[in-house]
């Protein structure tokens, strides 16, 4: 089938509840995806910084394809061994205790909520301790709580009734932030760096005041780093570039390296809250999508790849700065937004695409997300594209 019956076909049979780019991606090679007509595109966006490795990197696939051959699904009733392996090797990283499987970042966050508020519960047996304060702009998931936590308005329609329990403070506002403390709170949830939001990153006075206020108060801290998370800001974690150990973190999108993978890791008395009956989710913890996820693990492990990703993001950013119309930068390591001037995002985003490069926006932003694994030849490739349609358009 050719991009256009693809499309069709798709669209007779899918609701539509994305705006979706005339693009059929059919296969791919690290930073390089090739659609149904032949034409190969460079990825700065990583399928929205999901594809941590690129496509179909070989020892991924090959990791992926052995597990499938040994067995694919084994259901919660019982143990499997990649998963428990998974499981192990994350923690370790991350200086978590334990983690809750799930299949999405959505997933994760439902599980960090329901964490927070049991542990309220538990320890102050008050049903009204339960409102998680949230920010503006940030963005949570699609399910009808995590779209409640999301601090956007314009996510806060048709689904009527939202979750209750969720107050919004600007980011970056210590005094917001304070004053929206009471005995109703029991967490604070957040994104070191607003993804879908803007790009914006919070200040490290803002973050050092949650984990102040959430020790004064015994607040849940909860870190989304769904999409700041393994490697997308340079470091493993962003936590790791604010020194600080949230209670509770939320990992998905690059994990699993394409896979369908959302966890909940916890820090303490956290890790105990959950018990047998309490949470669950039918494919978490799948060994396929584990095994798939213990590559990036390794890949992640070593110093040398965090150390040459750091580098290479620097490059990223500063070849994203200097291009004609770009204002500003923000974000860290291969998480970046870029505010123009004279263009609109959107509008750059199609012109990209014509010549053959996928970037992504965020509000008003160009953002960048590209594999981890991308060569300094292939961000020059992108930068020459993006140069062309900035010039031009
Ligand atoms: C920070 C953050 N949290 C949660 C989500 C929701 O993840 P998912 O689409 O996997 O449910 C996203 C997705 O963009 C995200 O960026």
């Amino acid at each position: 089938m050719n991009s256009k019956e693809i499309i069709d076909q798709y669209n007779s049979a899918v609701v539509q509840s994305y705006g979706r780019l005339d693009l059929a991606l059919e296969s791919g090679s690290g930073t390089r995806g090739t659609d149904a007509d032949g034409r190969t595109l460079i990825d700065f966006g990583s399928g929205i910084g999901t594809n941590s490795l690129g496509y179909a990197d070989s020892e991924w696939a090959d990791a992926v394809s052995a597990q499938a051959h040994r067995v694919q699904h084994v259901s919660n009733y019982y143990y499997n061994s990649t998963a428990a392996e998974f499981a192990r090797k994350l923690t370790g990283m991350t200086g978590t205790d334990k983690l809750f499987f799930g299949n999405s970042g959505a997933e994760a966050n439902e599980c960090a909520i329901k964490i927070a508020r049991k542990r309220s519960f538990d320890r102050y047996g008050d049903r009204n301790r339960t409102t998680i304060i949230t920010l503006v702009n940030s963005f949570h998931g699609r399910t009808v709580t995590t779209l409640s936590a999301t601090g956007q308005e314009q996510f806060h329609n048709y689904f009527f009734p939202f979750t209750p329990g969720f107050k919004y403070v600007e980011a970056n506002n210590i005094p917001a932030l304070r004053e929206a403390i009471d005995p109703t709170v029991c967490a604070v949830m957040f994104e070191f760096i607003q993804g879908e939001g803007g790009v914006n990153v919070l200040e490290q006075d803002f973050v050092d005041e949650i984990f102040a206020l959430a020790k004064q108060h015994d607040l849940a801290t909860i870190s989304d780093e769904v999409q700041t998370g393994m490697g997308r800001t340079g470091r493993l974690l962003a936590a790791d570039y604010f020194h600080v150990k949230p209670d509770i973190v939320t990992l998905a999108k690059g994990l699993g390296g394409g896979l369908p993978i959302g966890v909940c890791l916890t820090r303490g008395e956290y890790a105990e809250v959950l018990t047998p009956g309490t949470h669950g989710s039918t494919f978490g913890g799948n060994p396929v999508v584990c095994a798939g996820g213990l590559v990036v693990l390794k890949r992640l492990s070593d110093p040398a790849f965090l150390a040459e990703l750091e580098k290479k993001a620097a490059y990223f950013r500063s070849s994203l700065e200097a291009l004609p119309k770009v204002k500003s930068v923000t974000g860290l390591g291969l998480m970046l937004g870029a505010e123009l001037d004279g263009i609109a995002a959107s509008d750059l985003l199609k012109a990209a695409l014509e010549k053959g490069l996928l970037v992504l926006t965020a509000k008003t932003k160009l953002r960048c997300l590209p594999p981890l694994t991308i060569s300094y030849e292939q961000i020059d490739a992108g930068m020459e594209i993006l140069k062309e349609v900035l010039e031009n358009e």
